[in-house]
């Protein structure tokens, strides 16, 4: 049996007939910038996240980079930031001119580990990016408590997390604003790159939607400099359509972590995710942690098996911030979970024969 780690063709074949009236319509009406759809699905997402405000972007990354331009981040300040989450989180404070401050992160679930915040914060801190790695939210009430006492701006990198919830309330309105990714293999993709930012600020709202337009509310009128970060018209249409099924979607990634945690839980070398208590973990990954991870990837390649690594390199060691000074120890959790961190097949079209597949193949690998 092949089970690949991503399928997103039986999703588009399951929706394409309401893709295509979309898109008939945008073509015949050439709105290929924003428009209509954008505009419906900016209302519909932010309702969606609880949240007053969506801005639609070009990319998760841009989103981020917004969100902190857009509270004036800028050289000099520091922005922290789990060590362990895609390099985008970083980039985006860097695109700002500032400085990426890395923190380790917690064994049980690999988010950040909020109790090592505060030893970080100097005069330049500015802001905190919690990130809801793998699908789970952050422990954003224990950020915003340290964000709260020295006045920093906590930013959500929510780009994993669409629909994940944290004390009953949504990702993207948990903190002062929220990034979003549409990439194609997130829980809610677009066919292209795509992203959004929500907030409740109004004023915040109003100046990244100006921002996303090269500085202009009115054309050729430019009041600050900005860019093209627009989210185009077809992806507004993909996202809308695909919006209206991620609640089903997202019940059934849960469903099938649910199945993958009780058919791994006798095999006590395999770590199977936790959801931490009053929290809804959406499963954009199901990670587990294997001894010998390398060599079980390729086995479990040779049955036919794909798997994943989030991330293999922490930040701290990767080249591209090798100018931060860094060392290899500084971050001993994400380190060692480097090494053993395995994403297995997730999507909500997974078959239980799939899954039942994988789990058999895993146990039999992973000897007790
Ligand atoms: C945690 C995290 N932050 C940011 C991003 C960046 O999003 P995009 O790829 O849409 O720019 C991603 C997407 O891969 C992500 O997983």
């Amino acid at each position: 049996m092949k089970v690949s780690f991503l399928d997103l063709r039986t999703q588009y074949k399951s929706i394409k007939k309401e893709l295509q009236k979309a898109f008939d319509d945008i073509f015949e009406n050439q709105q290929f910038i924003l428009g209509p759809y954008v505009e419906k699905f900016e209302k519909e997402f932010a309702a969606y996240c609880q949240a007053k405000y969506c801005i639609g972007v070009n990319s998760g990354t841009t989103a981020l980079f917004l969100a902190l331009n857009a509270y004036n981040i800028k050289a000099g300040d520091e922005v922290i930031l789990p060590v362990n989450t895609f390099i985008a989180t970083a980039e985006a404070v860097s695109m700002c001119n500032a400085t990426p401050v890395f923190i380790d992160i917690k064994e049980d679930d690999f988010n950040i580990d909020v109790k090592k915040i505060e030893k970080a914060i100097t005069k330049r801190t500015k802001a905190i990016i919690p990130v809801h790695l793998y699908g789970q939210c952050a422990d954003i009430d224990a950020v915003k408590k340290i964000a709260k006492k020295y006045k920093l701006l906590v930013v959500e990198d929510a780009c994993q997390a669409h629909g994940a919830e944290y004390k009953g309330r949504r990702a993207g309105s948990l903190a002062e604003i929220a990034a979003f990714s549409f990439y194609p293999g997130k829980n809610l993709g677009a066919y292209g790159e795509a992203g959004a930012v929500t907030t409740n600020n109004e004023k915040i709202a109003k100046k990244i939607m100006v921002l996303r337009n090269h500085g202009a509310e009115e054309k050729y009128y430019h009041d600050l400099i900005g860019g093209n970060y627009r989210m185009e018209g077809l992806q507004g249409a993909v996202l809308l359509t695909k919006l209206k099924y991620l609640e089903k979607n997202t019940n059934l990634r849960r469903n099938n972590a649910a199945s993958y945690s009780r058919l791994l839980k006798e095999n006590k070398n395999i770590l199977t995710p936790v959801e931490q208590k009053d929290n809804r973990h959406v499963y954009h990954l199901y990670v587990v942690r294997v001894p010998q991870r390398d060599k079980i990837i390729e086995q479990l390649k040779t049955a036919g098996i794909f798997t994943g690594i989030h991330y293999p390199v922490p930040l701290h060691l990767q080249k591209a911030y090798k100018h931060l000074g860094y060392k290899k120890g500084d971050f001993p959790v994400a380190e060692s979970a480097a090494l053993q961190i395995l994403s297995l097949p997730m999507y909500s079209e997974l078959k239980k024969k799939e899954i039942e597949y994988v789990a058999q193949k895993l146990n039999a690998l992973v000897k007790i």
